[in-house]
């Protein structure tokens, strides 16, 4: 058995455990980088990767850029109102085209200047001679799918849209209309962690009282967390609040306005769907002990003010609140990956507060072929 068929089993033996008896995931798996690149291949080139909300680009030439394992993409509003997704590298010589979230009348890459109009056709390329073809040429259309407001693109146009397998998670969050929040503030950064130990210490709420007592703990203290079962594409956890959501709906209930949910859509896109600070991140793994992190905050659209120095004031305390947040976690998740490389770590139990990773973890061994254990058995 090659090492990585071991950890394999290793974790096939693990996920398939009775969430009684539930336990981390061996070590090998936030710190080899053969395992590391079979989740590359497997849950990032072959599945569904969140690049940002519909609501960032309301208006023909708005783009959101991101890049998904090597390949850089971009979700480009038409100039019908519909989307495209596009491979976001020019097709002279692959310079990168767009950058970040913008707008634009039409695609001119920084390099030599070939233009490209919002559906990926090139239209100019200058000093290229008269006897150069363009016709025929554009970036290469890539399949996306559309969630409550999220966008998600894969590489792999022959999978099945990740809103078949979220649908389930409508119906149980549809009282927080999640379609209707609102991007107002994203940033992107490299943490030195494996991808799945951010994944997983978003998903549990167990750790607010101790490594969030000042911030996080005093409105949504570990005492009022529970999980609840997902499904194959999802887990989801709750928290009580102490301080009662907006009624930004005349609709809401005080219960609902005193709780709201945390979830994981597998494999990469973590989010809350709280009606005044919706965190989110999608996250993909640069090597096996760096992660890097999309994240941002949306807010229910009616809760969005209206002045402009009140939204602008919003935005700077956003920023400054949930840097602190994430500070808080990163020192934990760094230190984390640093102890895993360590021979003498030891697989640890998990709680009834930590239900979400377990399921994460059933995900994973489905995801990437993980032998059950009896098939493991056989093989040895
Ligand atoms: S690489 Fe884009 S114009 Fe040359
Ligand atoms: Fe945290």
């Amino acid at each position: 058995m090659s090492d990585l068929s071991s950890l394999l089993a290793e974790v096939g033996r693990t996920a398939a455990l009775p969430f009684e008896q539930a336990q981390t995931l061996p070590s090998g798996a936030y710190t080899d980088p053969e395992f590391t690149a079979l989740e590359v291949e497997k849950l990032f080139r072959h599945d569904w990767v969140c690049v940002g909300r519909l609501d960032e680009i309301p208006e023909p030439g708005d783009y959101i850029s991101h890049r998904i394992a090597e390949t850089p993409v971009v979700v480009v509003r038409q100039a019908d109102g519909s989307l495209k997704a596009l491979v976001n590298a020019c097709r002279h010589r692959a310079s990168e085209l767009l950058h970040g979230v913008g707008h634009v009348a039409k695609i001119v890459c920084p390099y030599h200047a070939w233009s490209y109009d919002l559906t990926g056709s090139l239209k100019m390329a200058p000093f290229m001679g008269d006897a150069f073809d363009k016709s025929g040429i554009c970036l290469p259309e890539l399949a996306f799918d559309l969630w409550e407001g999220w966008i998600y693109v894969t590489l792999d146009s022959t999978i099945a849209p990740i809103s078949e397998r979220l649908a389930t998670l409508s119906a149980r969050i549809a009282d927080y209309r999640t379609s209707e929040q609102v991007m107002v503030y994203r940033a992107e950064e490299v943490w030195a962690c494996n991808w799945k130990s951010l994944a997983e210490n978003f998903t549990e709420s167990y750790h607010l009282f101790s490594s969030h007592k000042n911030t996080l703990q005093p409105f949504t203290p570990t005492q009022g967390v529970w999980c609840e079962p997902g499904d194959d594409g999802w887990d989801i956890h709750w928290m009580d609040t102490s301080r009662l959501q907006d009624p930004v709906w005349p609709d809401l209930t005080e219960a609902t306005r005193a709780t709201f949910p945390l979830m994981h859509a597998f494999p990469s896109h973590v989010f809350s769907a709280s009606l005044n600070r919706g965190f989110w991140m999608s996250l993909q793994p640069q090597g096996p002990d760096h992660v890097r992190v999309l994240w941002g905050v949306t807010i229910a659209r009616p809760a969005i003010p209206q002045d402009p120095a009140a939204l602008a004031a919003l935005k700077a305390e956003i920023k400054e609140t949930f840097d602190g947040i994430n500070q808080e976690d990163r020192t934990i998740v760094e230190s984390i990956s640093r102890s895993l490389k360590s021979e003498h770590i030891q697989p640890g139990r998990l709680g009834e507060k930590e239900r979400t990773i377990w399921e994460f973890q059933r995900f994973l061994a489905r995801a990437l072929g993980a032998p059950a254990p009896a098939a493991a058995v056989a093989a040895e």
